[in-house]
């Protein structure tokens, strides 16, 4: 397995992931699938290449033998020192390997190199496997929680790792 950034002229490949994050795990997602799906290619294009850049945003591809396992992405807060985790998935048929921590720890890198101490994300409270990911990963409830969204029921809780804990066992 292999996790890199993504390149400019791979908006299909962020594209296709967020679409069906967005559509098989609606649940867990506050974006929802109907809003983004048609978007303009502009609009996919525009968001690949800002982060192909990775001045302020970052997405990373987890990818075996030219498919793709997983992505996430990253971008960094209004507060310079923290860096917010955001669209991670893993393709079903890849999960339990490790391809979920490998892109949270890919993140993590981007984010001490762009000088951010902290990585924050949100996970909705009835994400259980998300939940356990992100705690095994060495991220730790803040206390804070917002609602999902308008008209969606349950709450999304604020999660917060250093750059340093998240990185404690990469060589
Ligand atoms: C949550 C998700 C990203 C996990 O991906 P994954 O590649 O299977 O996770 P990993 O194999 O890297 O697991 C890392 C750790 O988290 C734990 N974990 C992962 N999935 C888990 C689950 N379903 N239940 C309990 N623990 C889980 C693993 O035990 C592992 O710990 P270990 O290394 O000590 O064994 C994946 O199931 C997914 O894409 N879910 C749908 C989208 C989603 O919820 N994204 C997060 C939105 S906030």
């Amino acid at each position: 397995m292999d996790v890199r950034r993504i390149r400019a002229d791979e908006w299909r490949v962020w594209r296709d992931a967020r679409l069906r994050m967005l559509r098989e795990e609606a649940a867990y997602f506050s974006t929802r699938y109907e809003d983004v799906v048609r978007e303009p290619e502009t609009v996919w294009q525009t968001w690949t290449a800002e982060a192909a850049e990775g001045v302020d945003k970052v997405l990373f591809v987890a990818e075996d033998g030219g498919a793709t396992l997983g992505v996430v992405g990253g971008f960094r807060r209004l507060d310079p020192t923290e860096v917010q985790l955001v669209s991670l998935w893993v393709d079903p048929t890849a999960r339990g390997r490790g391809v979920a921590r490998s892109l949270i720890q890919a993140v993590a890198a981007w984010a001490r190199d762009r000088g951010a101490m902290n990585v924050v994300l949100f996970v909705q409270e009835a994400n259980a496997p998300g939940r356990a990911l992100y705690l095994r990963a060495g991220f730790r409830a803040t206390g804070a929680r917002e609602p999902v969204g308008p008209g969606r029921p349950g709450f999304k809780l604020v999660v917060s790792a250093t750059v340093d804990e998240l990185l404690a066992d990469v060589s």
